[in-house]
């Protein structure tokens, strides 16, 4: 654990160069709009450690396999968004020497992200040949013109004597990911110009041997500044500008940089060109001051709309608008083929692939934060990949659709069996996240449109995936992972057995409201259909009597039950110590498996159930995921153990700004963020949704608190939830009547 920044409410901010947390305060300082982001890495060069990251959504690359490849249906790559062209490198030199915080010594270094604005501010004071010279640097990427990252530099000569100001611009297509199988080059120049009033470049990535198209990405740079343009500067795989000034004493000079990015997947290759100098004269129209003032006001509306407000607990504070910044600057929905990797755009790690993270745990949060068409491109994008779903199906020789647990184009990616072939419980989920769209909603339009054919394919997957055994009389699942993936190729993973039959009969339920002719487009035979429903009806789920607990998996009680409170201190987290094969034979859990299933169809299952499984699961739970914690908080605080449901907030909503499980340095943990904001709404409010849509709510204040209060956007209307230790109000800001309920009773919100 470690806390590398100032407390405070809306900024992540410190006052060190840290050049031993160099990647730490860079994964912290990351910023992006969905179609671009990056980590809070430097402009200028730095030659301390550091990991260098640009992230452009939907731009990647197949990477050969490691192991496996050589089995039947296993995937032949492994997809990656790789590292982009540079376009944020900027060179400082003063009196001809070069600015490298790497080795320089500086003074009022100051490091902030403003997350109310989107805005990243680095300023320094730096001392070359005997002057002192104060650099102030700001970036954003714009979440209004989603091609702008747009960088302004403050130079203010300190000294008494003129210096020298030399900034170069570049554009820089020679990078490299670290979390690769090759070294190579992915990025080929195809096109570039050092023209002053033109400059670009326009790279391809290399080609590779599975067919995956290859992606084209084109930069332009723009530069607003009183400096005189010195020389177009060009190299193998750069190219820019360089700027000079003789900077009197006591002044200062600005300069501008405006990158505008284009790529293959809006326009074709060739427009590439014409259409970065488009949006360049677009940009060009606007002042600094009034783009920068778009992204406020744009940030502004996102926050009206999202914001929770904690009382008496600052660190609480600024951990939930943390994770709700790093989440919205990774996807806000505005593109249905892109979606969230467990990174974002803050490092390598997940390859910026999509996972099931998305319908499980981000969906539920974009349901009450955004616009539906937020969540319903969500949606979009599994339905757009169906084909690729089918074809996961096809490569294990089944039926119907299975969606893959990492993707970019629907087509399974991972490279680990146990996680290709086994974790298929991750086809639930796709099918949860359109049920839990349509009840949130109350829309059934996507349901009973795309939604019915992705449930269809998904039940024939399911339909086909069990077997029937003759000895108990029971169909059963085996072979699969469950979410703990510290079991492999288990036997009838309650929850994923829970899924697949509930699969079956949520479709079931809804073909009987589709059309005839979409009935008849789904090619359902009576056969079919009935197969479903003695699938439904003879289901297996293991259970243990006695214990009155949901098994996760046939046999589990025969392990070597203890607690984790029974693992030395200095072996946690066991998969940092333990051999895997010591991990796959303990009966400690990575994450929620049985409770998952409870999470999900929280009514369905009584308190004493709850409490069971709860108080039997917990205690062997290492929460080794970053999405174990919050299903575990909201589920404690559904059954009132309060200061448990407290613990759990804790190490979500802090665990990247304190480093929680030593591992932020690669990156954010971008899709278990919306785990602080599950806690304190569907745990300490208790916000529920029932079937038919009936909203309620049993809040109550963690004792640390004195107030918290956030905003809910449900079936067209916005609501402010406050809750003090002695009393909680509802608001109604926008829309019509609704009725609610809390705690038990009903009332009307006019
Ligand atoms: C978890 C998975 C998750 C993945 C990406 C793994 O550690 O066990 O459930 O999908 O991380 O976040």
């Amino acid at each position: 654990m470690e806390r590398i920044f100032e407390v405070d409410p809306w900024q992540i901010v410190t006052h060190q160069l840290d050049r031993k947390h160099k990647r730490l305060q860079e994964s912290m300082t990351s910023i992006g709009n969905g179609y671009m982001g990056m980590r809070g890495v430097f402009e200028e060069d730095y030659s301390g450690d550091s990991l260098p990251g640009i992230y452009l959504g939907g731009v990647w690359y197949p990477d050969k396999t490691v192991v496996g490849w050589w089995k039947n249906g296993y995937p032949d790559y492994f997809g990656k968004v790789i590292n982009a062209i540079n376009f944020i490198k900027t060179n400082l030199k003063i009196d001809g020497q070069a600015v490298d915080l790497g080795k320089d010594e500086v003074t009022a270094f100051k490091l902030a992200l403003d997350m109310h604005n989107g805005v990243l501010t680095r300023q320094f004071i730096v001392t070359k040949n005997n002057k002192q010279v104060q650099v102030t640097i700001e970036r954003f990427v714009s979440i209004v013109q989603k091609e702008l990252c747009a960088l302004r530099y403050t130079v203010e000569n300190l000294a008494s004597e003129a210096v020298e100001i030399e900034i170069s611009s570049m554009i820089d297509a020679d990078v490299q990911n670290e979390d690769a199988n090759y070294g190579e080059q992915f990025w080929q120049v195809i096109e570039q110009s050092d023209a002053a009033d033109d400059t670009y470049l326009v790279g391809k990535t290399m080609p590779n041997d599975f067919g995956v198209p290859r992606f084209s990405v084109g930069v332009q740079i723009d530069h607003q500044t009183t400096m005189m343009a010195d020389t177009g500067l060009q190299e193998a795989h750069q190219v820019g500008q360089r700027f000079k000034q003789q900077l009197a004493p006591k002044t200062q000079l600005n300069f501008e940089k405006r990158a505008v990015v284009v790529t293959s997947r809006d326009y074709s290759e060739l427009d590439l060109v014409p259409n970065m100098q488009r949006i360049k004269q677009v940009v060009a129209q606007q002042s600094y001051q009034q783009l920068l003032a778009a992204q406020t006001n744009q940030w502004a509306k996102r926050w009206q709309m999202a914001d929770v407000v904690i009382a008496g607990d600052d660190s609480a504070q600024q951990g939930i608008r943390f994770n709700l910044f790093q989440l919205f600057s990774t996807f806000y929905g505005e593109d249905e083929r892109l979606n969230i990797g467990p990174k974002g755009f803050t490092g390598e790690k997940y390859g910026g692939a999509t996972y099931w993270d998305t319908e499980g745990f981000a969906m539920p949060l974009y349901l009450s934060l955004a616009d539906p068409k937020v969540s319903l491109n969500l949606l979009k994008y599994r339905h757009n990949q169906l084909s690729g779903a089918e074809h996961n199906a096809r490569q294990q020789g089944l039926k119907g659709a299975l969606y893959p647990m990492v993707t970019f184009d629907g087509i399974e990616n991972h490279n680990e069996w146990e996680i290709t072939f086994e974790e298929i419980h991750r086809n639930g989920t796709i099918a949860y996240a359109i049920y839990n769209y349509t009840r949130y909603t109350g829309d059934e339009t996507y349901l009973l449109n795309e939604g019915i054919e992705v449930l269809t394919e998904i039940a024939r997957f399911w339909a086909d995936r069990v077997h029937f055994s003759q000895r108990a009389q029971r169909y059963m699942i085996h072979g699969v992972t469950g979410p703990n993936e510290y079991e492999n190729n288990i036997n009838n993973n309650w929850y994923t057995n829970l899924l697949a039959q509930w699969t079956l009969s949520y479709t079931i339920e809804t073909l009987k409201k589709v059309s005839d002719n979409k009935k008849a487009d789904l090619r359902l035979s009576d056969a079919e259909l009935s197969q479903w429903q003695a699938i439904i009806e003879k289901m297996y789920l293991p259970q243990d009597e006695q214990l009155g607990i949901f098994l996760q998996q046939d046999g589990f009680l025969d392990k070597d039950i203890q607690p984790v409170s029974a693992i030395p201190a200095d072996q946690r987290p066991i998969n940092q110590h333990w051999s895997w094969d010591k991990i796959l034979r303990s009966p400690y859990i990575k994450q929620a498996d049985v409770l998952q299933g409870i999470w999900y169809f929280m009514d369905r299952f009584s308190a004493a159930e709850k409490k069971r499984n709860f108080d039997f699961y917990e205690p062997l739970t290492v929460h080794e995921s970053s999405l174990s914690a919050a299903v575990h908080a909201i589920l404690a605080a559904d059954l009132h153990y309060e200061d448990k449901a407290v613990e759990m907030y804790a190490r979500t909503a802090r665990l990247d700004l304190d480093n929680y499980n030593n591992d932020t340095d690669d990156g954010l943990h971008i899709t278990s963020m919306t785990g602080s904001w599950l806690a304190i709404v569907q745990g300490f409010a208790g916000m529920r949704i029932s079937d038919e849509g009936q909203l309620s709510f049993k809040p109550f204040l963690p004792k640390k608190w004195t107030a918290y209060e956030f905003h809910i956007n449900f079936r067209g209307r916005l609501l402010k939830i406050s809750v003090t230790a002695d009393r909680t109000d509802i608001k109604l800001l926008k829309g019509d009547r609704l009725a609610i309920q809390v705690n038990d009773a009903s009332m009307m919100l006019e």
